[in-house]
């Protein structure tokens, strides 16, 4: 028996958004343990550059080996665009983003064969989702749409405010104008405003949650590798949560989404 089948999973992220993906994986894979790692000093990476993007990303997974993870998932949607590719081949555990998870369900869902993508700008720039949706299937069109403000509302609370609402009517007029039959809701702020996008995108539209489809990529990577855990032996704390910022705004925020009481540790990540 694999001995790391017991180790936790490392999660991370630009800053409180990746807690979303965290509560999937909670859901789908109940014996799992995780570590999460949120960026909140230097968020959001959704402007920032691929080279700083990398850099980040490398400091984060030096810091989640130190805890002795089995595996990762990059749960940011921008990180998983402009760092997986260059790290997966840098460590010896299996790593998965959200991205490629979220393209495959999209690509299944879609019926008149118009996906919308909307995401950070530099996930957009990097034109991943675009890429791996034309390579799953090129007579797919795909529609994508930067929406910067979105993660600012959400963070604000803002999630079913008019103002969010008029802020989403003008991001998603265009898409709509496609007559796209389907939305990757590319970032991990915006699950947290799927009611309000399924009224503006109304609903013949399909939202697609990377992290949904992911939480499930993810079982399979872990089985595939032997290291599923199988809840037979309880070793040490389930959750853990780290932030490279003071803990108090993302203890508020995760209380607010998880299921559980939560408590975190700030790590100076720049030492990584
Ligand atoms: N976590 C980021 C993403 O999913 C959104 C927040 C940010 O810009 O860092 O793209």
């Amino acid at each position: 028996m694999n001995p790391d089948r017991y180790a936790p999973i490392g999660v991370f992220d630009s800053g409180l958004g990746g807690l979303t993906v965290v509560r999937e994986i909670m859901r789908n894979l109940p014996d799992e343990r995780l570590v999460y790692f949120g960026d909140t000093a230097r968020v959001p990476y959704g402007s920032k550059s691929k080279a700083t993007v990398i850099r980040y990303s490398r400091q984060i997974v030096r810091f989640l080996r130190t805890q002795k993870v089995k595996a990762i998932v990059i749960a940011c949607n921008t990180a998983s665009a402009l760092a997986l590719d260059t790290i997966k081949p840098e460590i010896d555990i299996p790593i998965i983003g959200v991205v490629r998870p979220g393209t495959d369900m999209a690509v299944k869902a879609t019926k008149n064969k118009r996906i919308g993508v909307i995401a950070t700008e530099s996930t957009i720039r990097s034109g991943l989702y675009q890429r791996l949706i034309r390579e799953a299937d090129g007579e797919i069109a795909v529609f994508a749409k930067a929406c910067p403000l979105f993660v600012p509302l959400v963070e604000e609370g803002w999630t079913r405010d008019p103002v969010t609402k008029i802020v989403a009517e003008r991001y998603l007029e265009d898409l709509l104008k496609q007559r796209i039959d389907t939305l990757i809701m590319g970032c991990t702020h915006y699950p947290l405003l799927r009611s309000l996008l399924q009224e503006v995108a109304g609903t013949d539209v399909t939202l697609i949650n990377p992290a949904y489809e992911t939480a499930q990529a993810l079982g399979r990577m872990l089985n595939e590798n032997g290291i599923l855990n199988d809840g037979q032996i309880e070793v040490g704390e389930r959750y853990r949560f780290f932030a490279s910022d003071t803990v108090e705004r993302f203890n508020a925020f995760a209380n607010s989404i998880l299921p559980y009481e939560i408590t975190t540790t700030q790590v100076p990540i720049e030492s990584y």
